[in-house]
């Protein structure tokens, strides 16, 4: 099928073909966005609405921008991270399906900013962001735009945390659903979508064998969760570095070595990032990293290893293969990153399975559509995904895989709200 060409900047409609094969593959597992697809495609309830998408480019990300399209949105795409965009998938977007596109794997900085600019250059009237940089470019150089804008969506923790700093200072101008708040979200996406691609992007890179290595992790929320106890499943001696007293407690009694980052550093043949904040591994932990140790980062930016620091200590820098760089510095120590420090799971390998990315865009879908309803409603602050859309999400993905509840008896309503019946 081709379709009328929105504008547009991807690397290459010549790989149209291959991105639809692979977006048509992922749709396979994404049954709950069917779903809603099939449904946005009888009501329309998003006729008209121009939606502005800073999201990975991805082909989850595809099934989600036709869905919102069937649903009668006008999407515009650009890609929240340089590293990764699907080049095939941006290519079928464009060339099969009729939508804006502005994406290409390994884009610089400028291009970074042009493709975000062309977004808003749409004049979107909901934003759908995966880290928050379409909004704050909007806040901060596009405020013209402002006042097209009814509300947004948010993918992301940092994005959900800078978001809140916004409101908190008073400049967030609309209201924003913090999809990554919905419990379809985090529990699953952050904990077994990046736990599993997070380790396939490491071994896709290097192929390691991570069995009997030792492995760090910095950071035990969701995503260091899950990567700790994948990376413990493969056989990797797994130590947890975390500055919460509680959750560096939940790692330990979850049978983790937890310790700081100078020891595990000094340590760890493989140390992932997952802290959503900066210089995890700065110059004390670069310092002391062991000889041939590999650094990988999954949190949201590549704040997370000091590269800087760590190219001043250099005397030359290689690719080893796609993906891996090695430092040699001056002590005689040889330190690899993979993927520049960025997104491990998104730049070496293809991001979450499908089967996660299901629930977290169908809550991206469903609060697009409750924003769509209810926005002029709303202040302008962070909103959770409204608790009935997360639940129903949760029943729908029950029932594709084919799983049952029980639902409580009247007794055991009565019985669960009552204090009087006791020993
Ligand atoms: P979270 O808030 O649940 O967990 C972050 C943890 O890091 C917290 O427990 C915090 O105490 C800890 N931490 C902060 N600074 C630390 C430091 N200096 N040393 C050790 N621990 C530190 O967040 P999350 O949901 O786990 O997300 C983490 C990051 O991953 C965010 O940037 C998020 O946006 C990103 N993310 C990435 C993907 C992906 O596909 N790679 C998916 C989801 C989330
Ligand atoms: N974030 C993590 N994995 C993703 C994927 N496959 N598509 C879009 N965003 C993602």
């Amino acid at each position: 099928m081709t379709t009328t060409r929105r504008a547009h900047d991807v690397a290459d409609l010549g790989l149209a073909d291959a991105g639809a094969k692979r977006i048509a593959w992922a749709a396979r597992e994404m049954p709950v966005l069917a779903g809603i697809r099939r449904r946005f495609a009888q009501e329309r309830p998003l006729a008209g609405l121009r939606i502005g998408a800073c999201l990975h480019v991805t082909a989850e990300t595809a099934n989600l921008m036709l869905a919102l399209r069937d649903g009668g949105a006008d999407v515009a795409l650009c890609a929240s991270n340089p590293l990764s965009t699907q080049d095939d998938v941006a290519a079928s977007l464009v060339a099969h399906e009729g939508i804006s596109v502005f994406a290409r794997k390994g884009e610089d900085r400028d291009t970074y900013y042009g493709h975000i600019n062309a977004v808003l250059a749409t004049k979107p009237q909901v934003t759908m962001d995966d880290g928050a940089d379409l909004v704050t470019e909007l806040h901060t150089k596009r405020r013209e735009l402002l006042p097209e804008v009814v509300g947004g969506t948010e993918e992301t923790t940092t994005g959900v945390n800078r978001l809140r700093a916004m409101a908190a200072e008073g400049v967030l101008s609309y209201p924003i659903v913090a999809v990554n708040d919905a419990m379809t979200k985090h529990l699953f996406d952050n904990r077994y979508g990046t736990g599993q691609s997070a380790v396939d992007g490491v071994i896709r890179a290097t192929n390691l064998l991570i069995a009997g290595k030792t492995a760090a992790i910095g950071g035990y929320g969701w995503v260091g969760r899950g990567i700790a106890s994948r990376l413990r499943g493969f056989g990797a001696i797994t130590l947890v570095c975390e500055v919460d007293p509680l959750r560096a407690l939940e790692a330990a009694m979850d049978g983790f070595e937890v310790t700081t980052v100078a020891d595990a550093v000094s340590r760890a043949d493989l140390f992932v990032t997952a802290t959503g904040n900066v210089n995890v591994l700065g110059k004390e932990a670069l310092d002391r990293a062991k000889d041939g140790a590999i650094l990988a980062n999954a949190g949201h930016f590549n704040d997370e290893i000091d590269l800087r620091y760590l190219a001043s200590l250099a005397t030359s820098t290689r690719e080893l293969r796609p993906f891996v760089a090695e430092y040699q510095l001056r002590d005689g120590r040889a330190i690899v990153v993979l993927a520049e420090g960025r997104l491990v799971n998104l730049s070496a390998a293809e991001g979450h399975p499908p089967a996660v990315m299901d629930m977290s865009f169908a809550d991206q879908a469903l609060s697009v559509e409750h924003l769509r309803a209810h926005a002029r409603e709303l202040e302008h602050r962070v909103y959770p995904v409204p608790q009935e859309l997360d639940e129903e999400i949760a029943r729908q993905k029950l029932a594709a895989m084919g799983m049952r509840i029980d639902t409580l008896t009247d007794e055991q309503r009565t019985y669960a709200r009552s204090w009087k019946a006791g020993t």
